[in-house]
Parts: structure tokens; sequence; C-alpha cells
């Protein structure tokens, strides 16, 4: 498949690095945004890679205690935080304060003696020496969720919100990455790079997309790429007199043929040597090529690509925008939340609309806004200095990168409205003749036939939505406009809802919009109501603990 077109003290959280852990209230966002300096991506990247390093994975018995545990440790060096997580057994995530205590801990540590392919890695398993007389202590971790919440405990806490924006808000709060999982996407990087390192000494992976953009929803894939490039720039040529030294290397034909067997290597090497590692796949033949598995101890899908700076740079665009003004992140996370429900986007890969394309949707949409909430991409490059200035693969990806040389939009449109205006707004664009485009942040001219079109930001030639297909185009476009009328009905008054009933968002995220709006017209709101409750009696009755229908990607 085609993918692309297609310190603290022990155990207490330090502040976070992160941006996105801060609590998105509207009535902060009425003219008293939070001044706090905002971090710049690669800033965030950093400290958490280097968070990271010093950061060991290890399998415990369930019965461990906690304060023994810390304890053994913490004779290899203070430890800064830690958390525990169930996924397939227990775990837990160990912060050092220092890189050497990693290897000490790994210099005490045995390997095991069945025939194994030895690996010092940091991922660890805790025995229990004398497993009967252990525990005087009963078994008290806590673990920490790495898994959204059900669907039904999420549609309660929406009806128990006060107003349509604060349901926006409530939804992002439930759904976003947590501290933990974000420090756990770092760490599963982190091992991958140790196993990547074995070929290539120096190599880094990043990750990007969803897990970096702070558009993530917990249980969302893991896009990482191996960087490269990092080698190439180690070394500071010499040119005393009248020579210069370059190494030898193998030519290949392509830069594509490169990456394409650079993936081969580290998926076979990720096959045979990595541990928990499992089921991988390599897609070596999608235009951009990658290795696909699942790192079981993480609970984590991961897509592996390589040689990708423009993803990670779109990440940073994104992450960008998602820290201009807090309802960005609102609203996206509510539009996918959305569309994942009426099944517009899935996992599988197909004809369906992907998030990426989603964001880019509310991206484009708060740009046209009077006045703007998002400025354009153009606009963002006009404001970049001298060393923003990137240039990938011969696309000009440049645009300011400090977050406090962009001012604030003096809009003031709550969220509510917001949702209702982009159901509008795409409920009756002019798909078949417009094309999507965030740089100027105006409609053009669509430049092929394809039904949707969405110009990839920094590959300008590109369509990020080729692969929609118009019978889905069209699907999303009708779920719009019902949506949008929803919303209506639901500003116009009437009897407020009664509590738990499902309203406003809960009620679009509900299967059926299309029924209830069919019933609602031939019996006005109440009837639609009644619809709508019955169907979360059913969820309720058929599947009590079903995971949130709004799963996956
Ligand atoms: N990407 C791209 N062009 C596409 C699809 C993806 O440039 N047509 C890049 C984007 O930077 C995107 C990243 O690859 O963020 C990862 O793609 P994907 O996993 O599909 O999207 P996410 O943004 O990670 O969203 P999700 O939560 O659905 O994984
Ligand atoms: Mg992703």
């Amino acid at each position: 498949p085609d993918r692309y077109q297609h310190s603290q003290g022990v155990g207490r959280l330090p502040q976070p690095i992160l941006l996105w852990n801060r609590k998105a209230s509207h009535t902060l966002r009425k003219g008293s945004e939070d001044k706090t300096p905002k971090k710049r991506f690669s800033e965030v990247q950093e400290e958490r890679r280097e968070q990271a390093q010093r950061t060991v994975l290890i399998h415990c018995p369930h019965k461990v205690s906690e304060k023994k545990f810390l304890k053994y440790l913490s004779q290899h060096g203070a430890i800064n935080n830690h958390f525990f997580y169930e996924s397939l057994g227990l775990f837990a995530v160990v912060e050092f304060a220092r890189k050497e205590s990693v290897g000490s801990l790994q210099s005490g540590t045995l390997m095991p003696h069945e025939a194994a392919i030895p690996f010092r890695s940091r991922f660890l398993s805790l025995k229990l020496k004398n497993a009967g007389g252990q525990p005087s202590e009963p078994p008290s971790v806590r673990a920490s969720q790495q898994l959204p919440p059900s669907s039904q405990r999420l549609l309660e806490r929406l009806c128990r919100a006060e107003s349509v924006g604060d349901q926006l808000d409530t939804l992002l709060q439930e759904l976003q990455l947590t501290e933990e999982n974000v420090r756990l996407r770092y760490l599963t990087c982190s091992l991958i790079e140790d196993v990547a390192a074995a070929y290539f000494p120096d190599c880094t992976v990043r990750p990007f997309g969803s897990s970096v953009n702070t558009f993530g929803k917990l249980g969302c894939d893991l896009d990482m790429f191996l960087d490269l490039d990092e080698i190439g720039k180690r070394s500071t040529p010499k040119t005393v007199g009248n020579f210069l030294l370059e190494f030898q290397v193998k030519n290949v034909p392509s830069e594509r043929i490169a990456t394409q067997k650079i993936l081969s290597v580290i998926g076979e090497c990720l096959d045979h040597f990595g541990p928990g590692c499992v089921g991988v796949q390599k897609i070596l033949n999608a235009r951009c090529p990658l290795v696909r598995f699942s790192h079981q101890a993480s609970g984590f899908q991961c897509d592996l690509t390589a040689n990708n700076r423009i993803a990670l740079k779109s990440s940073e665009l994104l992450y960008l925008y998602g820290a201009l003004d807090s309802r960005v992140r609102a609203l996206v996370f509510s539009v996918r939340c959305w569309a994942r429900a009426h099944s517009l986007t899935s996992s599988i890969p197909g004809a369906w609309i992907t998030n990426f394309s989603l964001t880019m949707m509310v991206i484009f949409f708060l740009q046209r806004r009077s006045p703007p909430i998002l400025p354009t991409l153009e606009s963002l490059k006009a404001l970049a200095s001298a060393e923003d200035k990137c240039v990938i693969e011969g696309n000009n990806c440049t645009f300011v990168r400090d977050l406090n040389k962009i001012q604030p939009s003096r809009n003031t449109e709550p969220l509510e409205l917001l949702l209702k205006e982009f159901f509008e707004y795409f409920g009756n664009f002019a798909f078949n003749k417009n094309s999507i485009n965030i740089r100027q942040g105006r409609e053009q001219n669509k430049p092929d036939s394809s039904p949707l079109h969405i110009q990839n930001p920094f590959e300008t030639s590109l369509n990020i939505s080729r692969n929609v297909s118009q019978s889905q185009l069209q699907k999303f476009v009708d779920l719009a406009r019902e949506s949008a009328w929803l919303l209506q009905q639901d500003g116009e008054g009437g009897p407020a809802p009664a509590p738990r009933q499902p309203w406003g968002l809960a009620a679009l995220l509900l299967p059926s919009v299309r029924d209830s709006r069919s019933l609602s017209k031939k019996q006005n709101r109440r009837p639609a109501s009644e619809r709508v409750k019955s169907l979360l009696e059913s969820i309720k009755e058929h599947n009590p603990d079903s995971p949130t229908a709004t799963d996956g990607k």
C-alpha cells in the first residue's frame, strides 16, 4: 500500500515540558491568553530525546513493591521520575537523573541463560529472587492509563459539560496524549534507535506526526523516522594544504533505493533482534517506504520511515499552529473524533480522508475567519529570520519557528460557533473546482481532477488527499451539513436537554446523525433527542466496556 498517498522527587511528575498540557479553558481564551514563553518545537524534541536516553523500560512482576523496586534501582543513581502502566503485563518507565546510571544498571544486569541473541538494550525484566518470601507489602502500584476512555465514559463526560464549547475542551482533555504517554513514545523511539545504531552508530530515530504535533490522541500510531543526516555532519573537514579526505561509500542508483535498502536491513534487524518488536512488515514500494511493526511492551503500532525530514517539518508546522491559539486543538480533536465516529476515517489505508487532511481543513477554515484565527503559511514565511531558513530536497520549508514572534489573533469567536461554521463551510465548499491551500490561505483552482485536493504545504505539487474517492467526499459533505443543522437546532433554544441526554457535541458523535435528522424533521426536536438517547442506551447495553467508538486513527 502506498501509505502516503493514502528533579523532582521520586514518583512526582515534573512540570510538563509540553505546552499542550496546559488546561485550555475558553474563559482564559478571551483576551488573557497565557503569556508564558512557548517552547520551540526543536527545543521540546531535544529535551524529550535527552530525557528518553536517561530512561529504561522494565517488565515487572505484578506483585512488585514500588518502594523496594525504587530503592533497588536507585543503587545506580538518583531517579528523577517513574510510572507504571499495564500492557500485556506490568511495565515501569524509570527516568534516571544522569545517563551514567543507565550504564551502571546495564552492567549489573544478567543476560538470560536460554538460547537468546545477546543484546544489551534498555528494555529489562525484573525477577523476584525469592518469589514466595517477598510481598510483605500488598502490591500497590498505580498504573497510568495509556488508552483513551471508553465511549460511554466520554459521552457521559460530554453530557455533563456546561456548553458546547466546554464539551470541546472536555473532549480534548480526555483524549490528548498524557505526559506519561508522551514519555513512552520518546522512549520507544530511543529503544528503536539503539537497535538501528547497531548498523548506523550515531543515527537518530525521531518521532513525528501526531505523537509530536500536539494533535495526537491516546492510542494513535507512533510515526518515527531514521535520521542519518547527522552522521554526515559529524566531521569537520580539515583542508590543510592541497588535500581533502572523503569517506569511501557504496553508491546506489538513487536516493529512493538507498532509503529502501536501509529500511530493509533495519526491518530485518528489528524482526530478528529487536526486543518486543513483533509483526514486522516491510512496505518498501510505497511512495514513502516504511517498516511497520508493533512494539509489544509499549503497545504502540509503529511506522518507521527514513529520509523523511519534510514530514518532520510539517509536524513542526502543525505544532506551531496548535500552539498559536487554544481553539485550534480543541476544534481539531472534535473534528477528528466526529470523523472517526462516522467512519469517515479508518485505521486501514483506503479511499478515506486522513486525520492529517482533516487537520489541514481545520487550519484552512481558521485562516478564512474574519479576522483570521490562524496566519497563512506565506505570512509565517515572511516572519522568518535567516536562521529559520530551511530547504529540503529543493522545497522551501522556511517559516518562523519562534512562536513568540507571531501576533495573537484578535478574533474572539467561541468554539461552539466555530464548530458549527466549520461544518457549514465544508458542507458548502466548492470541492469540484477548488483546492485547499494553507500556504496562501485561500481557495485556488484545482490543478487536477481528484475529488478532494489539499495542497501539501511544502511539496506543493502533491495532493495530500489524492486517495480520497468521490463517494467518501460526498459522505463527508452530507455529514457536515447534517451536523451543522443539528448544532443550529441546538442553538435555537427549545427546552434545555435533560442532563445525561446526548446533546451538542455528544449527539454529533453518535452513530446516526442522518436518522435523527429525518425523524426530527417530521416531529421537531424532541424525537431526535429521544433517538440519540436510545442509541446511547443501546451502546451501554450491548457493550459496556467497549473501547471508544473513536479508537484508532
Ligand atoms: N504526511 C504527509 N503527507 C501525507 C500523509 C502524511 O506529509 N499524505 C506526514 C504528516 O507530517 C503526518 C505524518 O506524515 O503528520 C504522519 O502521517 P499519519 O500517521 O498518517 O498522520 P498523523 O498526523 O500522525 O495522524 P494519525 O493520528 O492519524 O496517525
Ligand atoms: Mg500517525
